[in-house]
């Protein structure tokens, strides 16, 4: 019997390519859910409309957010934190869908992490020309659980960084469908996106949508 490594990548459903110890793109892995994905995608943005958040600094951040889950992520003149309630509508953040949920949840499996439960999903949109600068996702209180990202809609060169701001980034190519996922050593790695080109997309225009889920370590009820 001769063993065909090729033919076997070829065949398997999953293309997975590791970045480093710790951190995974698995290529197309949101593709199934398409469909899904956009119709919970709607609801929340009902709920919870994209908005411009400014930053400590009082720069307004040219990617577009809105969040699902028991929190979301804000940034406002005070400095970056997460909410349990959407400071535009003073009600809480529309509730994670199933399909998000077990998305996020099924991704963080087969990258190794088991019994994830994020507790918010941030909703990035960027449109031509918007950008995320270099950054570590450290606003949570629990660096055990990994992040896993989604990207819908127009490509995005990711920066994939090292643990130093110095570090020199890898440029990663990322399309519709594909979910990276970091933890354990690869947590506090810096990334970020560079500016998005003007391209068109059959479901999102001429958007980029990322989905960003995190848990918080905070608690889910209490003072
Ligand atoms: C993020 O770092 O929150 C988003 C990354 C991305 O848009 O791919
Ligand atoms: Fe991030």
């Amino acid at each position: 019997m001769t063993l065909n490594l090729f033919e076997d990548a070829a065949l398997s459903p999953l293309r997975r390519e590791e970045l480093c110890p710790g951190a995974v793109v698995l290529r197309g892995f949101a593709l199934p859910d398409e469909s899904a994905i956009f119709e919970a995608l709607r609801h929340i943005t009902i709920a919870a409309p994209f908005r411009h958040m400014m930053t400590p600094g009082g720069f307004r951040m040219s990617v577009a957010m809105t969040n699902c889950g028991s929190y979301g992520w804000v940034s406002d003149s005070s400095g970056y934190r997460y909410d349990a309630t959407d400071p535009d509508s003073g009600k809480p953040w529309p509730r994670m869908p199933d399909v998000l949920l077990k998305l996020a949840q099924n991704a963080a499996a087969s990258a190794g992490f088991t019994n994830y439960k994020p507790d918010v999903c941030l909703i990035n949109r960027y449109a031509p020309g918007s950008r995320l600068s270099l950054h570590q996702d450290k606003n949570e209180r629990d660096f055990d659980a990994p992040i896993v990202s989604v990207s819908l809609g127009i490509p995005a060169i990711f920066l994939w960084g090292g643990l130093c701001r110095q570090d020199r980034p890898m440029r990663v190519p990322l399309m519709h469908g594909d979910v990276v996922v970091w933890g354990g050593a690869a947590r506090l790695r810096y990334h970020g996106v560079l500016p998005i080109k003007q391209e068109y997309h059959r479901l999102t225009g001429l958007y980029r949508i990322n989905l960003a889920f995190r848990k918080t370590g905070r608690r889910q009820t209490g003072p």
